[in-house]
């Protein structure tokens, strides 16, 4: 087994990954990147919206400290609200340094998007893809960097610590139990190398796959979660996973995300019959937060019997469209809907992550040596339902701070183990049984879509941990007896962050923000966080 040493290790090459990177390298580190696909290959790359900062005249921290707040429904960490957005107009000034031009007015001010929640215009986009233009701006900066070295196609399984290594004779008088590396499989090497480091950080992103209908790519199968609870380390509030409100609705499953920022463009939801509905739910009426348009199209959906329902932007022209959003007018236009002309037919779809793995504000998690940021870390800035177009910004906040608690630590480092021990794969590869992973991936999804979605009950819940079980011994059954290969790998961490994000939904004997259960449809007078601790 081939073995590679570095100062740090990054799992994940999104926004959280590899602003993190690069700081870290710029401070005179070296630092390896696994990235498991192609390296642009994150949630990052699809992000529409923008990123959330104060910017403009008409705008303050506190009005943006206010409505996280508000979204958050009562379980936001306010200490950490008020850091991220504070930090958060130099942070964007960063970026804009390393080449991301955001989208601007005639007279040259950001042209600032409105999205559910804000009270304000405060969202800086890059038309309506700039998650691309930050990962590409990001790309290029860390191929230029010789300290960083990024593998494609290397995909973390474990992450070792010194707690697993004692098992295999390792001797520290050390107590605590630390992370000083990472298993990975390597399409490269054709098998499991090793990394050995003094701080690895998880930026590996979301989980949205573990849900049959979601706007995330592929690669958001929860490694990190399930990394970090493996190897120890504490998660907390997993039950709460936001479902975006308008994901383009196609008969075959692909849920392409319409962005909030249309209806910040004056776009209304309209039900069957085609009224325009949101009035009947709250007053900020299609802007409201995406917890309450979500359900409010749920409760629609259910009440009429459809399918979707209809997002009208008629109000604006052809031109309008094209050149605010064109990437949505293009994918509507591929499926034969004329934004200027047609409704575009919507339906939620899982999107975004709330809970993770427990992380203070200097990237640290409750594992010695794992340090955490972007949507695999829970914070505590968004509490119970993210304000939309704050992950951005709080992933390069993260990621900012944890390279000052790394550079400090890795000062004063603890020797690292010089023996590691070798890889053990089963050796057999059987493509007949694969077909269990495949039908094990989608009953997964449909579980979790059917029986943990946008309302819950306890019942439902209760039916969605018995599947899991029974999914878990299987695919771990299977992880054990042959060889690792990716798909096996996402699936053994899709199973692990379902079972724990029901176990979190049922811990929680409420109703709060993203978590709306029929059992308990009220708030508890003290907001409290679910906290798993790690294995
Ligand atoms: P990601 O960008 O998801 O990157 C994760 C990385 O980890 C990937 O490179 C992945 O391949 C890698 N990885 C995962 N597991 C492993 C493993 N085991 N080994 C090696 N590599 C691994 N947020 C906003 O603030 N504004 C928006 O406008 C916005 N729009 C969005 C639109 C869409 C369609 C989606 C899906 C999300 C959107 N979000 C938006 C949310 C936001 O994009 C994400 O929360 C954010 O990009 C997460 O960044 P990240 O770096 O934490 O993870
Ligand atoms: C969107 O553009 O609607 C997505 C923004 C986000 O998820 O923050």
């Amino acid at each position: 087994m081939e073995t590679l040493d570095y100062d740090a290790v990054v799992i994940g090459s999104g926004i959280a990954g590899l602003s993190f990177a690069l700081r870290l390298a710029r401070r005179g580190r070296s630092v390896c990147v696994v990235t498991k696909k192609d390296s642009a290959e994150s949630n990052t790359n699809y992000a529409q919206g923008g990123i959330a900062a104060v910017t403009s005249a008409t705008d303050d921290f506190d009005l943006h400290v206010a409505d996280t707040l508000a979204a958050g429904d009562g379980l936001c960490d306010e200490e950490v609200v008020r850091a991220i957005v504070a930090e958060g107009p130099e942070r964007v000034r960063e970026i804009v340094e390393l080449g991301v031009e955001f989208s601007r007015l005639e007279g040259g001010d950001y042209s600032l998007g409105k999205e559910g929640g804000h009270s304000k215009r405060r969202v800086l986009h890059v038309q309506d893809m700039t998650g691309r233009a930050i990962e590409e701006a990001l790309l290029r900066a860390v191929a230029a960097e010789e300290r960083i070295s990024l593998r494609e196609h290397c995909m973390g399984i474990d992450l070792l610590t010194t707690r697993k290594l004692k098992k295999f004779g390792f001797h520290s008088e050390d107590p605590v139990n630390r992370v000083v590396g990472l298993y990975a499989y390597d399409r490269e090497a054709g098998g499991v190398i090793a990394l050995r480091c003094g701080a690895v950080l998880l930026a590996t992103g979301g989980a949205g796959q573990v849900y049959q209908f979601t706007t995330n790519p592929p690669i958001a199968t929860g490694d990190g979660i399930a990394m970090a609870y493996r190897a120890g380390a504490e998660v907390r509030n997993l039950e709460f996973v936001q479902f975006h409100p308008t994901a383009f609705f196609s008969p075959e499953g692909e849920r392409f995300l319409i962005s909030e920022a249309v209806r910040g463009e004056g776009a209304l939801l309209r039900n069957a019959d085609g009224e325009a509905f949101m009035e009947h739910y709250h007053p900020r009426r299609d802007l409201a937060p995406r917890d309450i348009v979500a359900r409010a199209i749920d409760a629609e959906m259910k009440r009429s019997g459809a399918r979707f329902v209809s997002l009208d932007l008629t109000a604006r022209s052809a031109g309008e469209i094209a050149a605010r959003f064109p990437a949505i007018d293009h994918h509507c236009r591929k499926h034969g809907y004329a934004p200027d002309k047609d409704w575009i037919p919507v339906v939620p779809a899982a999107h975004y992550l709330c809970g993770g793995v427990t992380t203070h504000l200097t990237g640290e998690t409750t594992l010695a040596g794992l340090y955490a940021c972007g949507e695999v870390a829970h914070t505590g800035l968004h509490g119970a339902n993210r304000l939309a177009s704050n992950s951005l910004l709080e992933a390069l906040v993260l990621a900012a701070r944890a390279v000052d608690t790394v550079e400090e630590r890795l000062a004063h480092a603890e020797p690292l183990p010089v023996n590691l021990p070798a890889w053990v794969d089963g050796n057999v590869s059987d493509s007949d049984e694969r077909v269990v992973l495949i039908h094990n991936w989608h009953e997964l999804r449909r579980t979790l879509w059917d029986y943990m979605g946008i309302v819950r009950s306890t019942k439902r819940l209760e039916r969605a941990r018995a599947r899991i079980e029974l999914l878990s011994r299987e695919i771990n059954d299977y992880y054990w007896n042959f060889r690792v290969e990716p798909m096996l790998l996402e699936l053994r961490n899709m199973v692990e962050v379902a079972g724990l994000m029901v176990a979190c939904a049922l811990q929680r004997k409420e109703s709060r923000g993203l978590h709306h259960t029929l059992d308990h449809p009220s708030h508890l007078p003290e907001a409290h966080d679910t906290v798993l601790q790690g294995r």
